[in-house]
């Protein structure tokens, strides 16, 4: 009787092997949660690094991505990162800020002139040093990757400052953004990606910022009747994942995602820039949002506005850091 059960145990066993996908003992498994579709930079690049590392470390390392926050938000995601649920992420720098309070950096309203001068400072040594920022909080930057500058936009037409006086945006986790937003007496609101658009079309919020990129893709400029080209911020992202995990990795195969991770970056900038272009055009030949271009007065009223924040967060965010970025502006 024992033995019988013994063999019937053996024999469902055997059965589960055979008909279970076939993998290998060593696989390592790289889950990367994202909250943007598949057809914006981050989106593409999340597809893009699963590619090569298909094509270069079949058997040993498999890629699975989530994009459009099925899996995980941005807030949920960094926990999950650290509990090992997920490898692999690329949150907005905006959204880091219990881990590390330098990022917030990339908030300083009208700091980067355009997504040149932000590559040439994320390129830049100090730059490279600042993308270890988390580390002491176990989360490890891989990369810098753009999605470019943002827009605004309202169901008004924003102009001045003064037309943004009581509205209610919603910003991303950020006390920068929120200070940018108080300093023109606008009303300021955290909230999760995957909200914005309900809460536009319901009236909850009456305003947003974003890239040209998450405007088309998350149709926001469909619920806004007015969007001004501001370019008063960017979007960038950090391609985090956690640092145990990553030093835990044999080397040779750190080295190669390492390697293909580099060749990913260089491509998502160039998707970014081209979504800039194409995905403002998208929107203006939608015909459903006005788009606002601001004289260059109009334009220095907003920046006299939200410059000041600056003095609020610039011993937090390094004040050489800020002067490097100036560097960067100037030479672009
Ligand atoms: C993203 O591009 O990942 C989302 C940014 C946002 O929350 O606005």
């Amino acid at each position: 009787m024992k033995k019988n059960t013994k063999l019937i145990a053996a024999t469902i066993v055997a059965m589960g092997l055979l008909t279970s996908p076939v993998v290998s003992a060593k696989e390592i498994v790289i889950k990367f949660s994202h909250v943007t579709t598949e057809a914006t930079p981050k989106g593409k690049g999340a597809m893009l690094f699963k590619k090569l590392v298909d094509e270069r470390l079949a058997g040993k390392v498999r890629v699975e991505v989530y994009p459009s926050s099925q899996l995980y938000g941005d807030k949920a995601v960094l926990k999950a990162l650290l509990l090992g649920d997920v490898q692999l992420a690329a949150p907005s720098l905006s959204k880091f800020s219990k881990y590390t309070k330098k990022w917030a950096l990339f908030d300083l309203p009208f700091l980067f002139k355009n997504p040149q001068a932000l590559n040439c400072f994320t390129d830049s040594p100090k730059g490279q040093a600042l993308l270890g920022a988390a580390e002491r909080k176990g989360i490890k930057g891989l990369g810098y990757w753009l999605n470019g500058m943002k827009q605004i936009s309202a169901n008004t037409p924003l102009i001045v400052p003064e037309d943004a006086k009581g509205l209610k945006f919603r910003i991303m986790s950020s006390d920068v953004l929120k200070a940018q937003f108080e300093a023109v007496d606008a009303n300021p609101q955290k909230m999760a990606f995957s909200e914005v658009y309900n809460a536009l079309a319901t009236g909850v919020i009456d305003g947003q910022e974003n890239t040209w990129s998450n405007i088309r893709s998350k149709k926001f400029f469909e619920v806004q009747k007015d969007t001004t080209i501001s370019n008063h911020g960017v979007l960038e992202y950090a391609l985090v994942t956690n640092k145990r995990f990553w030093n835990s990795l044999p080397t040779d195969i750190r080295m190669q995602l390492d390697q293909i991770i580099k060749e990913v970056t260089t491509e998502v900038t160039q998707f970014a820039l081209d979504a800039a272009v194409k995905d403002m055009k998208t929107v203006a030949d939608s015909g459903k949002t006005n788009i606002h271009t601001l004289t260059a007065s109009q334009k220095q009223q907003w920046v006299t506005a939200m410059k000041p924040v600056w003095s609020q967060f610039e011993d937090q965010v390094g004040k050489d850091n800020i002067a490097a970025v100036q560097q960067c502006n100037a030479q672009n």
